[in-house]
């Protein structure tokens, strides 16, 4: 019995496996709209039988996109396409998910086969960026963001609000809210970008508040019955860990509090000098400290598509989730080629008959 194959239910929703495809940038979106290209790939990734597909870091505004390839949810004209990705997925047996995020200093920038930095300032393509503070990323994203003002804070609060509302009305079934990566609301919370002597600066209280007023805000709007989470780096690996660490699972105390279902658990980025131990699985054990300290399941990427580290990250219930990013592109069946390398008997869903009926037939030459 394979613990990585085993079905995993939240709240009113049930995942055919542990397996979830996280959030990834295909930057081929044009006004933050879907298209084609976006249509195929949820559908064949769903298809090659991960038990939720979460469609990448989409915008709850404009300005708060990556890049100007990066999809959208902040107005009504956006959820059509969604909703056909929402069929797709669903008609392959998977969960549709969707992360919803505002980049902060890190928006405005080139498409990362164009070099990931800022968008120059004299190009029409980019856009003023914010942030807590006014302090720029690093020279490769060195554009200065504007200082939020309080009424800032708040209409970005509400346009995660308003994205939600999309989302859910699009039909995803599981909400990911984006508070990692060095983007808005990361940078809300660490000590390399805040820098504010207001409620929203300072202690880690203050530097919370921003994730958890955002949180309680789509709390009250996404259905109670289906699973709430969010993408949150729990350190930087900035030679401050164990503080960050303790820090950010007292936030995950309150996020739980409000009613989150899960914790991705992932890293802060918001320095260009951290000193990241890159390496299979190696937030595993980070992960299950936020799963145990905190009482919540959790989910992670970063390195776990060996198919015996992703079932040993399952068995020993570390995750609740095990999240495979790169592997997927490089093969959208990723699921049948773990189910093969691990030996179990697969379920008739873990690849459509059309591949499977010959693929079972073939050895690989590889
Ligand atoms: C092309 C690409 C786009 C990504 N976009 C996002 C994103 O939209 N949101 C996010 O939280 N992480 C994003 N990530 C990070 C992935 O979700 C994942 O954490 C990372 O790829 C590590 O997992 P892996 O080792 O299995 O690839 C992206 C990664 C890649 C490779």
């Amino acid at each position: 019995m394979s613990a990585l194959f085993s079905e995993y239910s939240l709240k009113d929703v049930t995942l055919r496996n542990r397996i979830a495809v996280p959030p990834m940038c295909q930057y081929t979106a044009t006004d933050g709209y879907t298209n084609d290209w976006h249509q195929v790939h949820y559908a064949a990734l769903a298809r090659g039988g991960a038990g939720l597909v979460i469609v990448e870091a989409t915008g709850v505004s404009a300005d708060g996109r990556i890049t100007p390839g990066c999809l959208g949810l902040w107005e009504d004209g956006q959820i059509e396409g969604h909703r056909q990705i929402v069929q797709s997925i669903k008609a392959a047996g998977a969960v549709p998910g969707i992360q919803i995020g505002h980049a902060g200093r890190k928006a405005s920038a080139n498409l990362p086969w164009q070099g990931d930095d800022h968008i120059a300032a004299d190009d029409p393509r980019g856009w003023a960026t914010i942030s807590p503070s006014a302090i720029a990323f690093s020279n490769h994203l060195p554009k200065v963001p504007r200082e939020m003002t309080l009424a800032d804070i708040q209409r970005v609060r509400d346009d995660f609000v308003s994205a939600a509302i999309r989302a859910r009305d699009a039909g995803y079934q599981w909400l990911e809210l984006h508070f990692a990566h060095g983007y808005l609301a990361q940078s809300f919370f660490s000590v390399h970008a805040n820098q504010r002597t207001d409620q929203y600066g300072g202690s880690a209280d203050n530097r919370g508040r921003f994730l958890l007023e955002t949180m309680r805000a789509v709390r009250e709007v996404w259905p109670e019955n289906l699973p709430f989470t969010a993408r949150f780096g729990v350190l930087e690996f900035d030679g401050r860990d164990e503080e960050t660490l303790l820090e950010s699972i007292e936030l995950t105390r309150k996020f739980k509090a409000i009613g989150l279902d899960m914790l991705s658990v992932s890293m802060g980025f918001s320095t260009p000098n951290a000193n990241i131990p890159w390496g299979p699985a190696f937030l595993g054990d980070i992960a299950q400290r936020v799963r145990n300290e905190a009482g919540i399941p959790v989910a992670s990427a970063w390195g776990f598509d060996l198919p015996a580290n992703a079932e040993r990250m399952i068995a020993e219930q570390k995750l609740d989730v095990v999240m495979i990013g790169k592997a997927h592109l490089a093969n959208p069946n990723w699921p049948y080629f773990a189910a093969t390398e691990l030996g179990i008997n697969k379920p008739s869903w873990v690849l459509p008959p059309s591949y499977a009926h010959w693929l079972e037939r073939y050895t690989l030459a590889r």
